[in-house]
């Protein structure tokens, strides 16, 4: 493990070097895995396209460096540890060689199926091994896997599956999820009404009774019954697909986010063990969904790829009590501990009654991601969890970035409550002013920008290359645009403050407003509406609907459950709205464009500072939008 960085001395002269010679940082990390052909250039880039290239020409296969890597060295360390839902519900652990066997199993049964490179495969699974295996067996055969995560709606699964054209989905028949038992097959089948997916094969984890249609759809135990435990590995281009995920942005419908091979497996593995410092033996956690950004990087590709064990969990934190992660943790004598702001103050909530009983001194290292997180809970968590010994590794990154991009080196860089400190190697941050002037210098405050391409970066959205450029690559010139506004303090520590344009983030999950309001549109009797974020104790931000309606023959109640069942149904429980005003209007310039800024102030209640409502086609609805606040 040459790259593993031992001190803070050590972390200062990686990133300089990073900076001062990139090719030369990244030939030498990448120098470290298996490739069945070197590159033949390390880096070739412009952000105007944006064309962005890595390890050129280089081939490969990311499995390769997880099983024909280690199962001569490591092949029965435990890869996976699986804990159900149900805590009486025995675990499973998969070693190296039986995750590589169930691997090639189901990579042969898709081959079987008429799967193969390039083909879009869609996975809408629980957390279960056999997710994790899924993307492994598309990546084995170079496949390209896009997971949904399983709690979006029929609706929001139909727009991924068009928009990528999969040929395939994998799923269940349902999913165990604290004390329910969802519907995840009926689900799937809604979605696929209209589309042109010609294989569905079915996890049986539930046992429900699920429709099977004839010719489409097989028992995932069946079609790897017959199948051999080999199957070689499809060679891959550094720059082919390896995955596109699907995430909120500022307008429209989610955007495919596009990863591709070579970058996204260098990185992944350099950053997993750096930020973690995970020494061989420890037990890892991850309490992501696979479905979004942080379980493909830090719950399957990134810890496997650094032969470390990787717990997955099926549950959630509160059944069957709020003392299940804490049990988890001394079951499995776990060390470091990955998990998001919201789960800590949903659970501060609950006190330390239920913390106290567990064993956590296994605890080594403790991670936050997702959201800016608050000075209490910060202290709550370093306190609580890690009794003042565990170092806390605040991660800021995003689905675009592929891996995490600024954060403590554990036990090595000094923490600052709410800090996620430093970048790191090869990350070069930018903080710019509204009009693309860079500040330089300690205590500024500005948009965060990165001005060079690192290895996991974004490609490009899939099917609409503009859209990319247009997000990312145009706001300010010659720099990905991050979203995030961000603080440098006097020490020239980092603080994320949280986003600076139309995405909320809503218990850690990323939320378009166009998308919110789209949604609630769809309702017959709403004419308009304007959704905004609000700050929220436990989920970090709330969604705040203002909507107007037609109320002939109807009720404001019963209206506003119609449209939070509207919104559950076209996008999933995740972005319903937790307050819906009915407004008589909403406040627009004469141009016709809602100004959002009064929205949010009446949304967080700071009502003393509305700013200039002189440009206002109707300024007294502002009053009346205030009297009405939920
Ligand atoms: C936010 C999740 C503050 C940020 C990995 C970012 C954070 C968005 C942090 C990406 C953090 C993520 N501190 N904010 N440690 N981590 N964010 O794509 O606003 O789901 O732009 O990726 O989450 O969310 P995404």
């Amino acid at each position: 493990m040459s790259d593993r960085i031992h001190t803070l001395s050590g972390y200062l002269h990686e990133y300089q070097k990073s900076v001062a010679q990139p090719e030369e940082f990244w030939a030498r990390i990448a120098d470290s895995f298996h490739w069945r052909k070197r590159w033949d250039k390390v880096l070739k880039w412009n952000f105007d396209g944006p064309d962005v290239k890595w390890f050129l020409n280089g081939k490969l296969n990311i499995t390769e460096n997880i099983f024909e890597r280690y199962l001569f060295t490591i092949g029965d360390r435990p890869a996976i540890i699986w804990e159900a839902n149900d805590p009486n519900e025995a675990g499973r652990t998969l070693t190296y060689r039986e995750l590589y066997h169930e691997v090639c199993r189901f990579a042969n049964a898709l081959k079987s199926k008429g799967i193969g490179k390039g083909d879009k495969v869609i996975i809408y699974m629980p957390m279960v091994p056999e997710a994790a295996i899924a993307m492994l067996a598309c990546a084995r055969i170079g496949a390209v896997h896009s997971v949904v995560f399983a709690g979006f709606s029929s609706n929001a699964l139909a727009d991924r599956v068009n928009d990528c054209e999969a040929k395939a989905i994998l799923t269940s028949d349902g999913n165990f999820r604290g004390a329910k038992k969802i519907d995840v097959k009926s689900v799937v089948d809604q979605a696929l009404e209209k589309s042109s997916v010609e294989t569905v094969i079915v996890y049986q984890r539930t046992n429900q009774e699920v429709t099977m249609v004839e010719g489409r759809d097989y028992w995932w135990h069946d079609v790897v019954a017959n199948e051999s435990s080999e199957s070689p590995a499809e060679e891959m281009d550094s720059e082919d697909m390896l995955f596109i995920l699907y995430t909120s942005g500022s307008t429209g419908k989610p955007k495919g986010v596009v990863h591709t091979t070579g970058g996204y497996m260098v990185y992944s593995k350099y950053s997993f063990e750096n930020v973690f410092q995970y020494s061989p033996g420890d037990v890892y956690w991850c309490t992501a969904d696979i479905g979004w950004i942080t379980g493909h990087s830090y719950i399957v590709y990134g810890p496997l790829l650094a032969g470390a064990t990787t717990l997955m969990f099926e549950g959630v934190p509160t059944f069957p009590d709020c003392g299940r992660f804490w049990a988890v943790v001394e079951k499995y004598k776990v060390n470091q501990f990955y998990t998001a702001p919201t789960a800590i103050r949903a659970l501060q909530a609950y006190g330390t009654t239920e913390i106290e009983k567990y064993d956590l001194s296994s605890l080594k290292v403790l991670g936050s991601v997702g959201e800016p997180i608050n000075e209490e809970a910060w202290h709550w968590y370093h306190t609580h969890i890690g009794k003042n010994k565990c170092p806390i590794v605040d991660t800021w990154w995003q689905t675009e970035t592929g891996g995490i991009m600024v954060s403590p080196i554990a036990g090595i860089t000094p923490t600052k409550p709410a800090y996620a400190t430093l970048p790191l190697p090869g990350v070069q941050l930018c903080i710019v002013d509204p009009e693309g002037n860079e500040l330089t210098g300690n205590s500024v405050e500005g948009n965060l920008c990165i001005k060079f391409p690192w290895p996991s970066m974004i490609r490009t959205t899939y099917g609409d290359h503009d859209r990319c450029k247009q997000t990312y690559f145009s706001t300010y010139k010659g720099m990905y645009f991050t979203g995030d506004g961000v603080k440098r303090d006097h020490d020239g520590y980092y603080r994320i403050l949280g986003r600076v344009d139309d995405v909320i983030n809503v218990s850690g999950h990323r939320m378009g407003t166009a998308e919110v309001e789209n949604a609630i549109n769809e309702h017959p009797k709403v004419i308009e509406s304007a959704v905004v974020g609000y700050p929220h104790d436990v989920k970090g931000q709330g969604i705040y609907a203002y909507v107007i309606c037609d109320l002939t023959n109807r009720t404001e109640d019963n209206l506003i459950n119609e449209i939070k069942e509207m919104v559950s149904k076209i996008i999933g429980p995740i972005a319903k709205p937790d307050k819906i005003q009915i407004v008589p209007g909403l406040p627009k310039t004469r141009s016709g464009k809602i100004m959002r800024r009064i929205l949010r102030k009446v949304a967080e209640n700071s009502l003393d500072n509305m700013g200039d409502t002189s440009t206002l086609l109707d300024p007294d609805v502002v009053n009346k939008i205030i009297e009405g606040r939920q």
